[in-house]
């Protein structure tokens, strides 16, 4: 592997513990202002010293992130529908390599929807940002499955889309937690994360799903609502990075939650008279 390449990587996967938690607040390129992320500078900023990397579009990142903040950053650049729009398989990439290499990104990270209408486009765009990638000796994460295909959230299923993407060339897979993660980890060739998806019930929950996929063969996450939709987005980010980095137990980490979110919550109150 080129030596930027490994060097980019590096920046996302820690190599001395092996694993990296990527902090995700892209959600607003389909889903407008999520719940919680409406201003995104607000929700970022706090965040911003616990993530090992950042998962954006540029124009949350040119707006809400100073750019004198060293985190390597995962330029999200496939898009182009809604929540509210027809299909959201219908993305194409959206911003070119020369500007994520202006940007000065780490990776740059796209969606594949396999199985969905637009399946063959959100390929081709994958080939088509991998050859660039690789061209520059930058990284490319593949996310699978997304909305509508989050339905088919198995094994069989994401074994399929992940071992698809590194077939592709990816150089990370970003997928979704299920039962017998192992067999989605084991036929993929390129390590895989995963996403939080929607905010559990709890975050005794979200950390127990972080641990799961950590002995499953995951080698980080790149979570969003379970952090910042959490009412002590500092105290969860850290207790996912216990996980992720210290090897804590569910237990450890809930109870470094429980304990650190008393003092985000003096915090808060402090700031708010
Ligand atoms: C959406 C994404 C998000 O970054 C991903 O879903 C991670 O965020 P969350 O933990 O909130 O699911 O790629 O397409």
């Amino acid at each position: 592997m080129d030596w930027g390449m490994k060097n980019r990587l590096a920046r996302i996967i820690r190599p001395d513990t092996g694993r990296g938690v990527m902090l995700a607040v892209d959600h607003g390129y389909f889903l407008g202002p999520t719940e919680r992320l409406e201003v995104p500078r607000k929700t970022i900023q706090p965040l911003l010293p616990y993530a090992d990397s950042l998962m954006i579009t540029r124009g949350v990142l040119r707006t809400s992130v100073d750019a004198n903040f060293p985190i390597p950053v995962v330029l999200r650049v496939s898009g182009g529908s809604s929540i509210i729009g027809k299909d959201l398989s219908n993305e194409k990439i959206t911003t070119s390599i020369k500007e994520a290499i202006r940007l000065n990104v780490t990776a740059l990270a796209l969606s594949i929807f396999v199985g969905a209408q637009h399946e063959h486009e959100s390929l081709i765009s994958l080939a088509k940002l991998v050859d660039e990638g690789e061209e520059y000796g930058i990284p490319v994460l593949a996310v699978t499955a997304v909305g509508k295909e989050l339905e088919k959230r198995d094994a069989r299923y994401l074994s399929l889309a992940c071992r698809i993407a590194a077939e592709f060339g990816a150089h990370l897979v970003k997928t979704y937690y299920c039962e017998n993660f192992e067999k989605v980890v084991n036929s993929c060739p390129v390590p895989v994360i995963i996403a939080g998806g929607p905010k559990l019930a709890n975050e005794l929950d979200a950390l127990q799903l972080t641990y799961d996929a950590l002995q499953a063969g995951a080698v980080g996450v790149d979570m969003g609502r379970n952090i910042w939709q959490s009412d002590y987005p500092v105290s969860m980010i850290k207790a996912v990075r216990a996980i992720v980095h210290e090897n804590v137990s569910v237990k450890e980490a809930h109870e470094l939650f429980n304990k650190l979110k008393n003092t985000e919550q003096s915090t808060k109150t402090a700031t708010s008279v």
